[in-house]
């Protein structure tokens, strides 16, 4: 087992051993019991049931108050550095199925602030202007409405300031570097920053007036931020947030080290068109066999195959299909050109009707954004 990797929000290296992490990071696992009572409420998401969504924090406690007439309300964000791609998508759209589930209130930050304190090529104007964009395919993913705000932490922050310092006040450099691996080198807003991203999980309590639970849908390595403020919550008089977070989600280069060029051939962004989703899935990592003669024989390799992880992260949700795909390959009744050809098929369907939401989403995007 490969123990040497490292995950925090601003670095992961090396190969994740997700059951390891939770045990480094002091979550849980969702167990069968979990599962049951999420079923509950509705069809489980095939992220729970293929356990890409496989670890929490107190979601039995935000299920336990649901069911005394206790809602929650979700809050994840966005760091707007650059346009969206597929695997942006994917826990958005989960966020999304807890919103429809629950029918909850969603709070949806977009930090341009972290975007342009971590990143020396992006100016402020920059990361707001992404920031902007990128709340154009949350939107057309169908968030409800009614139930979601979104907004610039640059233009939310006279709301948030009060609170964020409140926090600030009881969080240490120590804790920070210890947590997040910064060094005497970091900015002193990098080192702050993190304040900023708790005040959302006590937003709905804030507007409410009463504490309020948070649930945080999240890749697992947001959840550093989150510890802290699980530290400091209760201090300030709110409840500690819950949280369920996801795997991180796999590029169609497969789980090599990539290097920028590669990930731009490789990374299907929202806006691409038809021809350009085509090569690059023409182009995808597969664990196919250097002959189709040698594959017919032996089989294909799905464990490895990133063709085979898109269609279990978001392109196949139906479980029968999906295990058909894996079972043709390991047997070498199917080759790697027409599994890309029908991952293609879907992914475009999908991007198509996207790209029309996100169109209208323009008209729109006034009604989600909130400012102070
Ligand atoms: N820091 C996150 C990023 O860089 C953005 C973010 C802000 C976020 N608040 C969040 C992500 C809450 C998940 C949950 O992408």
């Amino acid at each position: 087992m490969n123990k040497d990797f490292e995950v925090t929000p601003y670095k992961v290296t090396g190969e994740i051993d997700y059951d390891v992490l939770v045990e480094r990071f002091g979550t849980k696992k969702i167990d069968s019991d979990l599962l049951d009572r999420l079923k509950k409420h509705g069809p489980l998401h095939p992220m729970l049931r293929r356990g890409i969504f496989y670890s929490h924090r107190d979601l039995e406690w935000i299920l336990d108050e649901y069911d005394k007439g206790n809602k929650y309300s979700l809050y994840t964000g966005r760091g707007p550095s650059g346009p969206i791609h597929l695997g942006h998508l994917m826990p958005w759209a989960f966020a999304k199925y807890l919103q429809d589930t629950f029918k909850v209130k969603m709070w949806f930050q977009l930090t341009d602030d972290e975007k342009f304190m971590f990143y020396d090529h992006l100016t402020l104007e920059e990361t707001k202007k992404w920031g902007y964009e990128n709340a154009l395919d949350i939107i057309a993913l169908g968030f409800d409405q009614k139930l979601t705000r979104l907004f610039l932490d640059t233009e939310y922050i006279k709301t948030m300031y009060p609170t964020a310092i409140k926090a600030a006040k009881k969080i240490t450099f120590s804790t920070i570097r210890a947590v997040f691996g910064f060094d005497n080198s970091n900015n002193i807003g990098s080192i702050f920053f993190t304040s900023i991203q708790t005040v959302p999980c006590f937003l709905e309590s804030m507007e409410q007036g009463k504490k309020v639970p948070c649930l945080i849908p999240c890749g697992i390595d947001q959840d550093p931020h989150f510890r802290i403020t699980r530290d400091i919550a209760e201090g300030l008089g709110y409840y500690k947030p819950a949280l369920i977070h996801a795997k991180l989600m796999p590029s169609l280069a497969g789980s090599e080290k990539m290097s920028t060029s590669t990930k731009m051939d490789t990374t299907i962004f929202t806006v691409d068109d038809k021809k350009t989703v085509k090569k690059k899935i023409a182009n995808a990592f597969t664990g196919g066999r250097v002959s189709v003669e040698e594959q017919k024989k032996l089989g294909g390799n799905p464990d490895i195959c990133s063709v085979h992880q898109y269609n279990t992260y978001f392109f196949e949700p139906d479980d029968a299909k999906l295990e058909k795909l894996y079972s043709d390959c390991k047997a070498g009744r199917i080759m790697c050109g027409e599994c890309k050809n029908l991952l293609f098929e879907k992914v475009w369907k999908f991007l198509e009707e996207h790209q029309r939401k996100r169109e209208k989403a323009k008209d729109v995007v006034e009604d989600f954004f909130i400012r102070d």
